[in-house]
């Protein structure tokens, strides 16, 4: 059997059991924040302290977080699997990295800071500032870098690539609520691919998948790699 690629796309429910808040699930972070008031450029040029207050907080956070048995499984699908495995990941945490993996970050990166004089990109202090001088122009205009609404995600072209060339593609810990990610599972179906979700609860998406695997990530994640890569050991 040609070894097979697969793509997976992650969001805020493979990081929940690491203590990093989701979005949409009860006292997530849209009910305590307002996208207008702290993740919309808009909503930067207003008020830059309330948004790097709250990206801060979330920094700080994600700083003191550790990856779970899913991130972990996924790192260890990456380095065991005979084919290619390529996760895209909608979180701006570090846990799929901190694990030993790899992620392309559509979404953008809370370590990462972006100038919005000259769109220079460094390493982000844990706590920013709207005085911080951008250190290639000097602009007092460096933003965290993290895709707000209304914003294009980061490597668009590579991701579709990889969409239309996988053979799986699974999405785990995503409400599906959010485009373009959440159109992934069509696209990657269009293409021919098999899907699978791995979710705690239905999706917006989950009827568009072909099959469900339902639980919490750190055990539902762990068990399918598992079979995966005892799937390939047995052939
Ligand atoms: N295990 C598995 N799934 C979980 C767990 C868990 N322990 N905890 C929560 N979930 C699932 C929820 O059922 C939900 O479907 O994770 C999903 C979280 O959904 P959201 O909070 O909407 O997060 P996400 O889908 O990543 O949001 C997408 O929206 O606000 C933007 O940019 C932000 O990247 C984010 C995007």
């Amino acid at each position: 059997m040609v070894a097979s690629k697969i793509v997976i796309l992650t969001g805020a429910g493979i990081s929940a059991e690491s203590g990093l808040g989701t979005f949409r699930d009860n006292g997530g972070l849209w009910d305590r924040h307002r996208i207008e008031d702290v993740a919309t450029p808009e909503a930067f040029a207003r008020d830059p302290d309330l948004v790097h207050s709250f990206y801060n907080t979330r920094r700080a956070q994600a700083a003191q977080a550790e990856p779970n048995p899913a991130h972990f499984a996924l790192a260890w699908l990456q380095a065991d699997w005979p084919g290619e495995v390529v996760i895209v990941t909608q979180n701006v945490d570090w846990l799929h990295e901190k694990a030993g993996g790899t992620a392309i970050h559509m979404h953008g990166e809370l370590s990462r800071a972006l100038c919005a004089n000259c769109g220079h990109r460094s390493p982000a202090p844990l706590v920013m500032t709207p005085a911080d001088p951008c250190r290639a122009c000097g602009a007092r205009a460096t933003r965290p870098d993290i895709v707000w609404f209304g914003e294009i995600p980061y490597r668009m072209e590579e991701i579709a690539d990889h969409l239309h060339s996988c053979d799986l593609f699974v999405a785990i810990g995503t409400s599906g609520q959010v485009y373009p990610a959440a159109g992934f599972v069509t696209e990657a179906a269009y293409a021919g691919a098999r899907t699978l979700e791995i979710n705690m609860t239905d999706s917006e998406t989950s009827a568009a998948f072909d099959d469900h695997r339902v639980g919490l990530a750190s055990q539902t994640v762990p068990a399918w790699v598992t079979a995966q890569l005892d799937g390939v050991r047995q052939l």
